[in-house]
């Protein structure tokens, strides 16, 4: 049975960095591993990513490029590969936008939800593994960036939102998530993924 995980959190909590190998343990064990990432994930996806990221812009329409992009994605990449048995393991999907347009920037959860529903009212991941880091510590690690990105830009006090926004996305529906202490070194956190690697 082919699965759907997607890996959430904020700037800096330590995603990208586990994402690939972790994809490598699963084709390992012989399975065929799409990754992918959002906003993205195909080509007018990634234009998207670059207006999205880069250029100033009203909240309705960054929630909605994102919408967008993500439309793109599940029909062109994400349904078909599931279709094919693949795994897709996304760096990034709807929560995102729950945390970051909607409890950030303060747009309303309705709305986004209506969105949701639209874009992938029949799909939802499978398992969500969710990076929980302190702000401080996020901040931290993104300090030595050369260049920071519009949302890496933000203060801290719309990270917190953030952080708040996935929590509530979490309750939400807690039986969808795994909650990853990410301030934990990288190899403490590599061991839990193992972990969960096997179990899966
Ligand atoms: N557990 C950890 N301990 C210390 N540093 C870490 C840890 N995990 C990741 N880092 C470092 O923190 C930085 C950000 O990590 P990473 O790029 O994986 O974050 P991300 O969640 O993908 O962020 P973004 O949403 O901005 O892409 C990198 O320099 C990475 O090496
Ligand atoms: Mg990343």
């Amino acid at each position: 049975m082919s699965k759907f995980i997607t890996f959430e959190g904020m700037d800096g909590a330590g995603k990208s960095t586990h994402l690939n190998w972790f994809a490598d343990a699963f084709r390992q064990r012989g399975l065929d591993v799409v990754v992918t990432r959002e906003p993205g994930g195909t080509k007018l996806g990634e234009q998207l990513r670059e207006m999205l990221l880069n250029q100033s812009m009203s909240i309705g329409t960054e929630a909605l490029l994102m919408f967008a992009a993500r439309l793109e994605h599940v029909e062109q990449v994400i349904k078909p590969s599931l279709g094919m048995g693949k795994w897709v393991i996304s760096d990034r999907f709807s929560d995102a936008s729950f945390a970051y347009q909607g409890s950030g920037r303060g747009l309303d959860w309705s709305k986004l939800k209506q969105l949701e529903e639209w874009v992938h009212g029949d799909l939802q991941p499978d398992l969500t593994l969710f990076f929980d880091v302190p702000v401080e510590v996020a901040r931290q690690r993104l300090a030595s960036n050369v260049s920071l990105d519009r949302f890496e830009q933000e203060q801290v006090e719309f990270f917190e939102r953030v952080r708040e926004g996935y929590h509530r996305r979490i309750r939400e529906n807690p039986q969808r998530y795994v909650v990853i202490d990410g301030a934990q070194t990288m190899n403490e956190v590599k061991l839990i993924l193992e972990k969960i690697v096997i179990s899966l």
